[in-house]
């Protein structure tokens, strides 16, 4: 409430957030969590939490009053309709050059993700983050944060015959015979609830063209795991529909943190502020950046470093979709949760790593959809417009071209081979690559730059960095496992050192 003073506060509820409010609620802290978007717990009208892809409602996007669906066209044609304006779990946010989807509400990118729970390459890891102690992250941080969020492996002989993932071993078996390796992915997602809907014996959710926009059923949300732990401590609250707006040192110590109560219509209802001893931010790699540099450009933490604010990347995130032969039917029947990519990363003059994705239509339409990572050099920095006191990215699409070029140098095989083509017909005008969006944004905030090596801001005690902001721009594979691992390696050592 307005006044109220905390003794930890963490803003956003995805994985950093998660992670923190587990750690400090076991150290006996109490901790209140701030997040933006809804709760998430109570059934619509149509007794669905979530909708589906198929049938948008107001429910699907962050207040707007269109969807903004990543594949938006299909024969060309705009695929995309109006919904009520409403704070709904998925926002696509739109920067000059680049759509950064995002999830919005108690969970996170965790209440819209594909649920695909993979550890980046060691070598490549200790690449990106040279600080930190590769030994420690894969003998304890990783495994602590799989345990922890619900991993578990598909059963590779049901994956064989199960119908809904037919599209799946189409486009494996074509990568195999073009010559590139292919990998099974962990997921999220309970695989024995995915069997019992294939079987037909409990609702359909992955099944049931449910991912983007929220799962019903099946997944294992953070709101089902490391914040319900934390829930369970009797020592979390998580305060819902509040937007944080402002950080600052306050006169008593520790720091004033604003805040906006929205309702549905992301209209503000209440400005409350309260002060906390520690303040976390874990508004995702977009929130936090965009909070820190405003802060800074304001006055209101004015001695945070140039770094604040840069190192950002997309994770080299590029889609493509191939359209298959007739006789090569990828299945009217899709799961929402991948299972399966293409493993290219050893390719020196241009490493991918290809998530096969679905393509949850309800119809057969020969469509074969990949999410391709690449080592994509570029970066982008946030800057502060004094003039509307908005946050800008200042990433170019011409930027991902790298990333179209790795890509192609798979998929134009796989191509040859196959004697397939590219649909051109997905992404607008007579587009072959989705290059102008991103699931995957990282950096702004880099550990061991803008912050110190275990994500503390310089200067400012009790301020620290928690989520995906701290890694620098890539991690060559589906990154929220290596947000949260970081997260728990981080976290520990602060509630050693800094806290109590
Ligand atoms: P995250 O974005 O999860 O959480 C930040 C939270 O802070 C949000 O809930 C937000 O609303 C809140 N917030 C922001 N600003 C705020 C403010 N000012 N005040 C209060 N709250 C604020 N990854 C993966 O590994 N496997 C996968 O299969 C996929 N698939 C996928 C699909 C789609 C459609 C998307 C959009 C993303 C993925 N991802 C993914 C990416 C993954 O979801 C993402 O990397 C993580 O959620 C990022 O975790 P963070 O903790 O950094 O932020």
């Amino acid at each position: 409430d307005d006044g109220d003073h905390v003794p930890a506060l963490v803003i956003g509820s995805g994985y950093g957030g998660a992670v923190t409010a587990l750690r400090l609620t076991r150290a006996g802290i109490a901790t209140v969590v701030v997040e933006m978007g809804m709760a998430w717990n109570t059934a619509g009208p149509d007794g669905r939490i979530f909708c589906d892809m198929l049938n948008p409602d107001r429910r699907s996007y962050w207040l707007r009053t269109r969807t903004d669906q990543p594949v938006g066209y299909f024969l060309g044609i705009d695929a995309n309709k109006p919904i009520g304006r409403y704070t709904g779990v998925l926002d696509a946010e739109r920067f000059a050059g680049i759509r950064v989807y995002q999830g919005r509400g108690v969970g996170g990118g965790s209440l819209v993700n594909g649920g695909i729970a993979v550890l980046p390459r060691r070598d490549y890891f200790a690449e990106i983050l040279p600080s930190v102690d590769v030994t420690a992250m894969y003998d304890t941080y990783f495994p602590r944060a799989t345990a922890a969020l619900g991993v578990n492996a598909i059963d590779t002989a049901w994956f064989e015959t199960a119908d809904c993932y037919r599209y799946a071993r189409v486009s494996r078996d074509q990568a195999r015979a073009s010559g590139f390796a292919t990998t099974f992915l962990g997921n999220v997602y309970d695989f024995d609830y995915m069997k019992q809907e294939q079987a037909g014996t409990v609702t359909r959710s992955a099944l049931g063209s449910e991912v983007i926009y929220g799962n019903n059923h099946g997944k294992r949300s953070l709101d089902k795991t490391y914040l319900a732990a934390a829930a369970a401590t009797g020592r979390l609250s998580i305060t819902a529909q509040h937007m944080v707006t402002a950080v600052a040192p306050a006169s008593l110590g520790g720091y004033a943190v604003t805040m906006n109560q929205l309702d549905t219509t992301g209209a503000t209802i209440a400005v409350k502020t309260v002060r906390a001893d520690r303040v976390f931010f874990a508004a995702g790699s977009v929130g936090t950046s965009k909070l820190l540099v405003a802060m800074r450009a304001q006055g209101r933490l004015p001695d945070l470093p140039g770094a604040v604010g840069q190192g950002w990347g997309n994770n080299g995130n590029v889609m493509v979709a191939r359209a298959q032969h007739l006789w090569n039917t990828t299945g009217a029947l899709q799961s929402g949760m991948p299972a399966m990519g293409i493993d290219n990363w050893a390719d020196p003059a241009g490493p991918v790593f290809a998530e096969i994705a679905p393509f949850p239509a309800g119809a057969e339409l020969w469509i074969s959809l990949y999410l391709a990572i690449t080592k994509n050099p570029n970066r982008a920095g946030f800057a502060y417009d004094s003039s509307t006191g908005t946050v800008g990215l200042t990433w170019q699409t011409a930027q991902n071209q790298p990333a179209v070029t790795a890509a192609k140098r798979v998929f134009d095989k796989i191509n040859k081979a196959q004697l397939t083509v590219y649909r051109s017909d997905l992404f607008g005008g007579d587009k072959v690559w989705g290059d102008d969006f991103t699931y995957h944004p990282l950096g702004g905030c880099v550990l061991g730059q803008a912050t110190d090596d275990y994500g503390r801001l310089p200067g400012y005690p009790g301020l620290y960095v928690m989520d995906g902001s701290l890694i620098p721009g890539s991690t060559g594979v589906n990154p929220f496992v290596t947000i949260t691992a970081l997260a728990e390696r981080n976290i520990e050592k602060v509630i050693a050192t800094d806290v109590g």
